[in-house]
């Protein structure tokens, strides 16, 4: 998986993503799980990640996410750590949100719930994954996952507009059939199934200019 800095100016303003040269390995990957149901099947993607892209792979989870998910389940999907708050200290990322966004190559927020959503595009930044999503410098994409009637919230689709504007990477969100609800439909806002993850993540980066 490469990088690719050729297209100026492509897709962020506030973010150096690419660290120099014409082209980048992706080896370092963070991951932020939040608060939605998808949350649930990450391991396919995180396995996706690994075997795709041979990509290093740390993880952080919103409070959410591991009220739904035991951050010990992630642990066994991933070659490095899960964080969960903002004083997570190691000896490598000793201030997460600092280190871990210096070491990621990429960063991917999937799921991504309406409230991780909201919070970035309006600079909250108070927990450990929505304060990494700002103070990232390489490319942060978001996969939003959630019912159709919060997708279609005029408050919704502005935050997303405005993540847009603010250089941030967004996989659209579509009817898929990976993430199903109790009531057995398709989901309308749904991210992507694991299967179309890496393809949609490259389509949406190669469309930036980020990808060859
Ligand atoms: C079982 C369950 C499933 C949920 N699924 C979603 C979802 O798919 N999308 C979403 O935006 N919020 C969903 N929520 C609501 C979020 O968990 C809630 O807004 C939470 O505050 C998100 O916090 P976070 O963004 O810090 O993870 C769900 C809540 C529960 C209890």
């Amino acid at each position: 998986m490469h990088f690719s800095n050729e297209k100026p100016g492509c897709c962020h303003p506030g973010f150096s993503s690419i660290h120099g040269g014409d082209f980048m390995d992706i080896k370092n990957v963070l991951v932020g799980i939040s608060g939605s149901i998808g949350a649930v099947e990450i391991q396919n993607y995180l396995a996706a990640l690994r075997s795709t892209w041979g990509a290093s792979v740390h993880v952080i989870m919103t409070e959410s996410a591991a009220s739904m998910l035991q951050s010990k389940t992630v642990n066994y999907f991933i070659d490095g750590n899960v964080f969960l708050k903002s004083t997570d200290s190691t000896d490598q990322f000793k201030i997460p949100h600092i280190h871990l966004t210096t070491w990621a190559d990429l960063m991917v927020i999937i799921p991504a719930s309406a409230n991780i959503i909201g919070k970035v595009a309006n600079g909250i930044a108070d927990d450990l994954l929505s304060t990494a999503a700002m103070a990232a410098k390489c490319p942060v994409v978001f996969c939003p996952n959630m019912n159709e009637h919060m997708l279609n919230r005029p408050a919704m689709q502005r935050n997303m507009h405005q993540l847009k504007e603010d250089g941030y990477l967004i996989i659209d969100p579509g009817e898929e059939e990976a993430i199903q609800l109790s009531t057995g439909q398709k989901v309308q806002g749904a991210m992507p199934g694991f299967s179309q993850f890496i393809p949609r993540l490259e389509e949406t980066l190669r469309g930036q200019g980020l990808y060859v």
